[in-house]
């Protein structure tokens, strides 16, 4: 029983201080429930807003992409320098140190690998399974135009329902058929029906004419994917210019794992993404870091 002898009279109410209320920082998620902002600020940075997440689920449909045959060699170093860890529940299990520290979001999608049609996909991962790794968000492709759009639309709802039940934010990760033309256009669309449907952030590429118009356009985050392997300054220009356009920050991967030092290009990222450190400049501080790591 708590010791109630010399208990201190309460008298300090403040009656002259305003009971404090902060809006919360991340687009689009001002109604969210406390547990799926709390999820969201592991995401984003509540200093800069924005989020460098480093994407290693690549083997979930390619199997071990160049870059990514020992994640416990190569990336695990890496992850200082990630706010957010996009990859799948394996990886999780097998070779993150539980004390990470950082976002988790995990591919929540699958099906099909590189062999056969991608969008035929369907959900890889229960909730229950997200909610028992502490997971920050969950991730699920959508297809647009593609072949098995509704399916992937599905996916996408479905999971939404669960992570609203649970608290557990989604992503949705616009994914584009070979064939099919990559423009503002197209990405407004892609963008703004995954954040209609429900996804509380949306992993989008950055498109040279017009992005700010799928920034402005989709109610919730737009994090941009790196894509194929660039020169280093032109992915930081790229990472750059997708966050002067509105996008909340990346989720790169190739860009990181497959450059010749890993470690100083995600450095000069999240220098770019947190303080808008113009390209030439992290260009050179990239430089810098590989010279002194060899
Ligand atoms: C793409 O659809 C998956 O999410 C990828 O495995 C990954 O996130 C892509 O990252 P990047 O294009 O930057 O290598």
């Amino acid at each position: 029983m708590a010791d109630t002898d010399s208990l201190k009279e309460t008298k300090d109410f403040c009656l002259d201080v305003p009971y404090r209320h902060e809006a919360f920082f991340v687009k689009g998620s001002t109604s969210l429930d406390w547990g799926m902002q709390n999820r969201l600020a592991r995401i984003f940075n509540p200093v800069s807003g924005h989020t460098v997440m480093l994407a290693i689920d690549h083997g979930y449909f390619q199997g071990p992409t160049s870059g990514l045959e020992r994640v416990d060699v190569n990336i695990l170093p890496l992850v200082p320098y990630a706010d957010a860890v996009m990859l799948t529940r394996g990886i999780l299990r097998t070779t993150m140190p539980s004390s990470l520290g950082k976002g988790i979001v995990l591919r929540a999608s699958g099906g099909p690998s590189i062999l056969k049609e991608l969008s035929n996909e369907q959900l890889a991962l229960d909730m229950e399974d997200a909610l028992r790794l502490n997971a920050s968000a969950v991730a699920v492709q959508v297809f647009i135009g593609g072949e098995y759009e509704t399916q992937s639309i599905h996916n996408l709802t479905r999971l939404v329902d669960a992570g609203n039940r649970c608290g557990v934010p989604v992503l949705g990760v616009t994914a584009v058929g070979k064939n099919m033309t990559r423009d503002a256009r197209y990405f407004r669309l892609a963008c703004r029906i995954a954040a209609e449907l429900g996804a509380h952030f949306v992993k989008t590429y950055y498109v040279e004419e017009d992005f700010e118009t799928v920034t402005a356009s989709c109610p919730v985050p737009i994090v941009m994917a790196g894509g194929k392997k660039l020169p280093e300054l032109d992915a930081l220009a790229m990472a750059y210019k997708a966050v002067s356009e509105g996008a909340a920050g990346v989720d790169m991967g190739r860009n990181i794992f497959q450059s010749d030092a890993p470690e100083a290009m995600i450095q000069a990222v999240n220098k770019v993404v947190h303080e808008g450190m113009k390209p030439a400049e992290a260009h050179e501080l990239f430089l810098t870091l590989r010279s002194e790591k060899k």
